[in-house]
């Protein structure tokens, strides 16, 4: 039997799997239809013919409306009502001033050990978050169980003293793991900082740039990094992001160096 080809490559069904998992890598989430069709085998057919155009009315981007003041107001209630994490989880994920809730598979709110003396605020799910509900665990969630494992912490932990919490600045995965707008970190921020204040760790990591943004106002990692800050009324370090550290595995040696930083904190802190 001919075997099918796609640019030249045998599509046998684990070639096949590959390309769609790439595609899903790449942000392609939506299937069009759900049958595939084979433009080149389709018959001649006449040009449509082509319509007036219609006056359209120019649809506003959720970052162009003027209701932001209003979403971020209904945000800062829910979050202030909210009195346990459980009850912060359900008033966030039925906020619907965020776009991106519309698009995403599950809401994901945090993973790990609410108590523990650590806490990890990362950006936003991504793909395999999506899939799971759960913050950091793909590629770059494993990155980061094996770096703090290093130190002795772990989501899993049973002793509080050498847990992690873990959350992300965003609930909702952005199309494509395309970066927050600034309307999407406004949103998210007040259940954030009531995040922290329930969960109430002893120190924060910022998680590179975006977490560090929505934390301190302010950009660049890789000045910003390895330097204690204060944030959401706590001491907190700014990191690179475990995805920055697969891409650029020389980077790993600064992280390490700010690994130390953080468990010689804890350490001072314990005495
Ligand atoms: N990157 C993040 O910042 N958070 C996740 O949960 C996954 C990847």
């Amino acid at each position: 039997m001919d075997q099918a080809t796609y640019q030249g490559i045998a599509l046998d069904a684990q070639t096949a799997l590959a390309l769609l998992e790439w595609q899903l890598e790449m942000g392609a989430d939506t299937p069009l239809l759900d049958d595939p069709v084979d433009r080149f085998d389709l018959p001649a057919q006449a040009a449509p013919a082509i319509p007036m155009a219609q006056p359209v009315p120019p649809v506003a981007a959720a970052s162009d409306t003027d209701d932001l003041p209003a979403r971020i107001a209904e945000a800062e209630a829910l979050a202030s009502a909210a009195d346990t994490l459980d009850a912060l989880a359900a008033a966030q994920e039925g906020f619907d001033g965020i776009e991106l809730k519309k698009g995403a598979r599950r809401f994901c709110f945090a993973d790990g050990r609410a108590g523990a003396r650590v806490l990890i605020l990362g950006e936003a799910p991504g793909d395999e978050e999506d899939r799971q509900g759960r913050p950091f665990v793909g590629r770059a969630g494993q990155l980061l169980d094996r770096m703090f494992g290093a130190i002795g912490l772990a989501r899993d932990a049973v002793d509080a003293e050498r847990a992690l919490y873990i959350t992300n600045v965003l609930g909702w995965r952005p199309p494509g793991n395309r970066d927050p707008s600034p309307d999407e970190i406004a949103v998210s921020l007040p259940f954030v900082r009531r995040h922290i204040q329930l969960a109430q760790p002893d120190l924060v990591v910022l998680m590179g740039n975006v977490a560090t943004q929505a934390a301190v106002g302010r950009r660049g990692i890789l000045r910003l990094r390895g330097q204690w800050v204060q944030a959401f009324e706590r001491p907190a370090l700014p990191m690179t992001h475990p995805a920055y550290l697969l891409r650029n595995p020389a980077a790993k040696r600064e992280a390490w160096a700010d690994l130390l930083s953080l468990a010689a904190r804890l350490e001072a802190l314990s005495v």
